[in-house]
């Protein structure tokens, strides 16, 4: 799939706040840091279209971008940053749970984890809600830049393995890197392909 043009639409601090719209969308979460905006960018060919940041919590709000006019790419804001007030942390947890729980347009969640770090119990939390929520969602590895090709694939699939203890299907999984634009056709047709099922489906 060619994405011909990504522009910004809304910041939103809750559901009800989005774009009054029925056009599919695709969120990205994941904690802190892992590189959800900076994937958007390269999904888009967009620098600056979602803002980056070194310093984790960049993204407080739920990020509308619509692509092609056809589309939406959601950024949402990390999860799991600790040196956030409980108050604040127990905002973002809603604004977020409330836009994937509510948000009937929502098409696929991409979970973000960065794949040099072992499973981590906050990710591995996320992602068991998720499923118990039957939210449908796959999971995106970031950095792969940071690890040799065999190392990044040798960890990607242990982390896969190691959801077996609960979960007997496991969700797609995807090898990324937006330093170098690795797994970007892999994720774009990945996208395409569900734009396409729930267009016929009608
Ligand atoms: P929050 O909005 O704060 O939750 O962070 P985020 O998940 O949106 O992360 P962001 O895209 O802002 O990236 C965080 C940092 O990681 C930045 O310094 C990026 O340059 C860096 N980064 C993101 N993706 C990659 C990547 O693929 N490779 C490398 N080497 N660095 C990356
Ligand atoms: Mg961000």
């Amino acid at each position: 799939m060619e994405i011909k043009k990504s522009e910004f639409i809304i910041s939103a601090p809750r559901v009800s706040m989005c774009p009054k719209d029925d056009r599919l969308e695709y969120a990205f979460i994941g904690r802190s840091n892992v590189g959800k905006s900076s994937l958007i960018n390269m999904l888009c060919n967009h620098k600056g279209l979602a803002k980056t940041s070194a310093t984790p919590g960049k993204t407080l709000l739920i990020n509308h971008f619509i692509i092609n006019n056809e589309w939406y790419l959601v950024d949402l804001p990390g999860y799991g940053f600790a040196k956030r007030s409980k108050t604040v942390l127990k905002q973002l947890e809603q604004m977020i749970a409330g836009y994937i729980l509510q948000r009937k347009q929502l098409a696929n969640v991409f979970v973000l984890i960065d794949i040099r770090l072992d499973p981590q119990k906050i990710d591995r939390e996320f992602i068991d809600w998720l499923g118990e929520s039957n939210v449908p969602f796959a999971i995106v590895f970031t950095k792969a830049d940071k690890l040799g090709p065999v190392k990044a694939k040798a960890n990607a699939a242990r982390w896969m393995t190691s959801l077996q203890d609960r979960w007997e299907e496991l969700p797609p999984y995807f090898i990324t890197s937006a330093e170098k634009r690795t797994g970007r056709e892999e994720l774009l047709d990945y996208i395409d392909e569900i734009n396409k099922v729930m267009e016929q489906n009608k």
